[in-house]
């Protein structure tokens, strides 16, 4: 099953993911976290993509279709995985399709998560990360039992270095102009599914993005065996 989250910055795209790899036994893949390790391990390819991802830009295509490429081509991902955070552009999405082509697949689903700009700038701005395993908190909606640390592995809790107000409205610009156009193409393919990610409960947006999963799998298997 191999399944694209597409959406704004802070739409809850990672925090799904990670739940819907767990219960699905899929791989997350997110863009956003192969190049922070790649800025942490100081590769080269993190040396040029830390001043985008500073900034709140997008990363040039080929850095990312390169990371992005590497890792499908592991072998767990040969059950399919969850994509967050790629494609971000037309042409992102392209090679991927093609990418998935020539390996005889095609994606079998895109979810696009609609939230306001109020939700993005409260999620992203009381947004914490461990600093050792990466979990994902937030000061209101997600918080630790012990303030400032990890709840599971006892790591320093840290705000991200885009999450700072004037980058969080720089990468909402930036994702109306180069992402959004996204959700049209994937429209036209019909693959696309719309998850409303405002004032929901994250259990309750992992069940109903579960339920679609599910649906669209049995109606693909009933198609597949010849039933209308
Ligand atoms: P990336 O890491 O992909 O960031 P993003 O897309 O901006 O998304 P976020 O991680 O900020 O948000 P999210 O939707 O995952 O929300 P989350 O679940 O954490 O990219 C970072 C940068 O890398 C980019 O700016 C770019 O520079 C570069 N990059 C990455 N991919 C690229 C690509 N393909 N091409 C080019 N450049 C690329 O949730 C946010 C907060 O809200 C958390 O605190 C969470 O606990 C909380 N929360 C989640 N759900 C809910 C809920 N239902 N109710 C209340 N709180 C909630």
């Amino acid at each position: 099953m191999m399944i694209v989250f597409l959406g704004p910055p802070g739409a809850g795209k990672g925090t799904q993911a990670e739940l819907i790899s767990k219960g699905k036994k899929i791989p997350h893949i997110s863009s956003g976290n192969l190049l922070r390790e790649a800025v942490e391990a100081g590769t080269e390819t993190g040396k040029k993509a830390r001043n985008y991802i500073e900034k709140g830009l997008l990363v040039p295509d080929q850095i990312v279709v390169d990371i992005i490429k590497d890792r499908i081509l592991k072998n767990d991902c040969k059950v399919g995985f969850v994509l967050d955070g790629f494609p971000r552009t037309l042409s992102q999405a392209k090679v991927l399709d093609e990418m998935l082509r020539n390996l005889g697949n095609s994606l079998d689903m895109v979810f696009y998560f609609s939230v306001s700009k109020e939700s993005v700038v409260q999620r992203l701005s009381g947004r914490l990360i461990c600093g050792a395993c990466g979990a994902n908190y937030h000061k209101i909606y997600v918080p630790s039992s012990k303030e400032g640390l990890c709840d599971k592995c006892g790591g320093k809790l840290n705000q991200r270095a885009d999450d700072k107000p004037e980058t969080i409205l720089e990468r909402l610009r930036v994702y109306h102009e180069q992402t959004e156009g996204l959700i049209g193409y994937y429209k036209k393919s019909g693959i696309l599914r719309e998850i409303s990610s405002d004032d929901r409960r994250i259990e309750m947006i992992t069940k109903n993005i579960s339920d679609t999963i599910e649906n669209t799998l049995q109606k693909k298997s009933l198609i597949g065996r010849g039933v209308n």
